[in-house]
C-alpha cells in the first residue's frame, strides 16, 4: 500500500531530465515528497490517490512553474572590501593581469580580508547570499582564496559553513588558497604550495572545512606543475578537485583538469579542442562565468559550440567576487550566459541545476525533479522557463524555495 506523501506541489514542472523534451517538461504535473525525497513526479491527473492522505500539505501552484531549487556551483561570497578602482582602472585601459602583477588585484582583497574578523567578514557577505537566494538559490559553493594563510583561509571556510547554517542553505566549501601567492611566499610559488599541502590542506580537512579543492593556473598564478601537485595531495585525501582554467591565456588547464578528474573546469574562454574532448572523456564539467567574461573584458567566449559537439556537461555560475565578477544574481548570469556565449535558455536552467549539481559531485541528489531526489524547488511566477533566462537579473524573483513541510534549516 502506498503510504501518503508529507506535501505535494501542484503546478508545471520543468524538471530537467533530459529525457529528450524541453525542459523535461511536464505541464499540469504534481510532485509528491516524503521525509525531504522526491517519492513521485507526474502529470497531476496519474497522481496515485493513496499519496493525497490526511496530513498531506497541498502546494496549489496551477499555472506556475516549478525548476529544482538553483545551484550556484561557483562562488568567492566571503570577502571583505571591494575593487570598484579597478574598474576605473581597466577604463582607462589597464588590464585585469597588470592589475594584479601591480600587486593589486587579488592581493588586495587578501590584504582587506587578513584584516577583517570572522563576524564582520560574516556581516559583509550576508546580503550577497540573501541576493542570491531571491533568485531561487538554496545550494552555494563558497572558496577560500583570500586569506592565503592557515588561519585567515580556515576563517573564510568557517565563515561560509556559517551563512550556510544561518540561513538554511547547503553549502559546498572549496579550498582555493592556491589562488594567488602571498606576498610572505614572493617569487616562491613552490614553497607556498609545500605549505598548502603539508600544512593548510590538513588543518582544514582535521575541522571538516574542505568539500573540494580549487587552483588558479594560469601565468599569474600558479604552473601545471605546482597545480598537479596540489591535486595529487587533495586526491590522496580523497578530496575531488576543481580548476580555475584557461580564464586568461590557454595555458592547457582544461586537460589538466580532466587529467587530475576534476569535478569542474571553470570559465575556459582559451580552451582548446583537445582540452574540450579531454573534458568529454574525464566527465569534467565545463563551469562557464559570463560575469567574470563581462566585466574583465575577455577577448573571446569560452568555446561552447566545442563543449556542445564533445558532450561536455556545462554550468552557469556567477562567481560571484570582488574583482572580476562582482555579481549576486544567478538569473543574470544566466541572461548572459544566453546573450554573450549563445546558450540556449534550456541550456542556462540546465546550467544552474543538473550541472551545477554535477559540477558539486551532488548529481545524485540534487539538480533534477526526479524519485529519490532531495526534494529542493523553486516556484517561478513565470508563464514558461525560458523566462528565467530572458529578464536581465532575474524580474520575475523566485515565488517560494524550499521545502516549506519540513523546513529548510538542517539539510547538508
Ligand atoms: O574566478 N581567476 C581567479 N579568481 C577569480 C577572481 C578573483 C579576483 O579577482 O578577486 C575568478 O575570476
Ligand atoms: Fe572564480
Amino acid at each position: 500500500m502506498t503510504q501518503a506523501a508529507d506535501a505535494i506541489w501542484f503546478a508545471h514542472l520543468a524538471t530537467m531530465v533530459p529525457n529528450g523534451i524541453a525542459y523535461g517538461a511536464i505541464e499540469q504535473g504534481a510532485l509528491a515528497e516524503r521525509a525531504g525525497r522526491i517519492v513521485w513526479v507526474g502529470p497531476a491527473a496519474d497522481l496515485p490517490p493513496p499519496l493525497r492522505g490526511p496530513a498531506t500539505i497541498i502546494h496549489d501552484h496551477a499555472g506556475q512553474w516549478i525548476t529544482p531549487a538553483l545551484i550556484d556551483c561557483h562562488t568567492h561570497l566571503v570577502f571583505a572590501g571591494n575593487r570598484a578602482v579597478e574598474l576605473e582602472a581597466r577604463l582607462r585601459g589597464d588590464s585585469y593581469e597588470s592589475i594584479a602583477r601591480a600587486g593589486g588585484g587579488i592581493l588586495s582583497t587578501v590584504r582587506a580580508t587578513r584584516a577583517a574578523t570572522e563576524d564582520e567578514l560574516f556581516e559583509a557577505a550576508t546580503p550577497r547570499l540573501l541576493r542570491l537566494m531571491q533568485d531561487g538559490v538554496r545550494t552555494v559553493e563558497i572558496k577560500s582564496g583570500y586569506g592565503l594563510t592557515l588561519e585567515s583561509e580556515l576563517r573564510m571556510l568557517r565563515v561560509a559553513r556559517r551563512l550556510g547554517a544561518a540561513h538554511g542553505v547547503r553549502v559546498c566549501t572549496t579550498l582555493l588558497a592556491a589562488h594567488a601567492v602571498p606576498p610572505e611566499f614572493a617569487g616562491r610559488g613552490d614553497a607556498y604550495i609545500d605549505h598548502i599541502i603539508s600544512d593548510i590542506l590538513p588543518a582544514a580537512c582535521a575541522e571538516g572545512l574542505v568539500d573540494a579543492v580549487d587552483a588558479f593556473a594560469e601565468t599569474i598564478a600558479f604552473s601545471p606543475d605546482q597545480v598537479s601537485r596540489l591535486f595529487d595531495a587533495a586526491s590522496g585525501r580523497g578530496l575531488r578537485v576543481k580548476l580555475h582554467a584557461d580564464q586568461l591565456t590557454d595555458g592547457g588547464g582544461a586537460a589538466l583538469a580532466a587529467q587530475h578528474g576534476a569535478l569542474s573546469a571553470d570559465h575556459l574562454e582559451y580552451t582548446s579542442d583537445f582540452g574540450a574532448a579531454a573534458m568529454a572523456e574525464a566527465g569534467t564539467v565545463a563551469v562557464l562565468l559570463p560575469g567574470a567574461y563581462a566585466n574583465v573584458g575577455a577577448a573571446q567566449p569560452p568555446p561552447v559550440a566545442e563543449f556542445r559537439r564533445h558532450g561536455v556537461p556545462m554550468a552557469v555560475a556567477t562567481d560571484c567576487n570582488p574583482g572580476s565578477s562582482p555579481m549576486c544574481s544567478l538569473l543574470l548570469a544566466m541572461n548572459l550566459a544566453c546573450c554573450l556565449f549563445r546558450m540556449t535558455p534550456e541550456e542556462a536552467l540546465a546550467g544552474v541545476t543538473r550541472g551545477a549539481a554535477q559540477a558539486l559531485g551532488l548529481a545524485a541528489k540534487l539538480g533534477v525533479l526526479a524519485v529519490g531526489m532531495d526534494a529542493e524547488l523553486a516556484v517561478w511566477g513565470v508563464g514558461h522557463p525560458r523566462e528565467l533566462a530572458y529578464w536581465l537579473g532575474g524580474f520575475y524573483n523566485v515565488k517560494s524555495c524550499g521545502l516549506p513541510s519540513i523546513g529548510v534549516a538542517a539539510r547538508k
